[in-house]
């Protein structure tokens, strides 16, 4: 496919997402990448730079829920949204891959908090802020919790890296202007 390809009208090659939401889309890939990356590897470490490593996971987590709740504030209101970038089943597959990567992001932050909380441990944030809540310490919630938060995070992160995938197909397979869209630049 080509930038002139009939599934692909002019305009939609031409046109980007406006910059607060390439911001907004990177930075929530960054944290989901630093996040993840965070809890495979803190198993390697000894009790006390684990311990640390999950504050980090908690912090970035804020920020993340923060981020999200921006984004999706965002979008709703004055951020530019653009057509789907290829007509027919595969546009309505592109577009269900979204609204699920939101839909799973938003399910994990819910599912961290209360996770936490049912640790019974603090909350903070980058040592600037520490909260400790009333605890709901469950042993069988925080089982059921973790697995949830634990099968949640990797499904997030394979369906990315399968959109990512398709997004780099679109690049150097078809070479057509889908990645442009999310990508900064003067067409805009
Ligand atoms: C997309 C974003 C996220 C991903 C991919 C992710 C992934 C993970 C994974 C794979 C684990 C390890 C599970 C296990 O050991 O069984 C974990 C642990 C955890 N995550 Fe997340 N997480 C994300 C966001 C969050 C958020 C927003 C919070 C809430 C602030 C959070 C809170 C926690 C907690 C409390 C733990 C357990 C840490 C411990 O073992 O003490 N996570 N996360
Ligand atoms: C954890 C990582 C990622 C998440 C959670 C994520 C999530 C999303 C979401 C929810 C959208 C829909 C935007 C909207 O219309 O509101 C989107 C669009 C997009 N993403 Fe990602 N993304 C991630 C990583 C990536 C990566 C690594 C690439 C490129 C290699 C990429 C390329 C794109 C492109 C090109 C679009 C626009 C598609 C279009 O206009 O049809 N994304 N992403």
């Amino acid at each position: 496919m080509t930038p002139t390809s009939p599934s692909m009208d002019a305009q939609t090659v031409a046109v980007r997402y406006d910059g607060t939401t390439i911001l907004l889309h990177w930075l929530t890939a960054l944290l989901v990448l630093a996040l993840f990356t965070l809890a495979v590897t803190w198993g390697l470490f000894e009790r006390d730079t684990r311990k640390q490593l999950q504050s980090l996971h908690i912090s970035l987590g804020i920020l993340l829920a923060m981020v999200l709740v921006v984004r999706i504030a965002w979008r709703t209101t004055r951020g530019r949204r653009l057509p789907l970038a290829i007509e027919g089943l595969q546009g309505k597959a592109a577009r269900g891959m979204h609204y699920l990567l939101y839909a799973l992001l938003a399910l994990q932050v819910v599912l961290g908090f209360t996770w936490r909380w049912a640790q019974a441990e603090s909350f903070q944030f980058f040592g600037l802020v520490q909260l400790q809540f009333a605890t709901l310490h469950r042993a069988a919630l925080d089982d059921v919790l973790g697995e949830l938060h634990d099968i949640n995070g990797w499904t997030i992160v394979i369906l990315a890296g399968l959109h990512a995938a398709v997004a780099l197909v679109h690049r150097y397979v078809l070479k057509d202007g889908v990645l442009q869209r999310m990508l900064g630049g003067s067409r805009a």
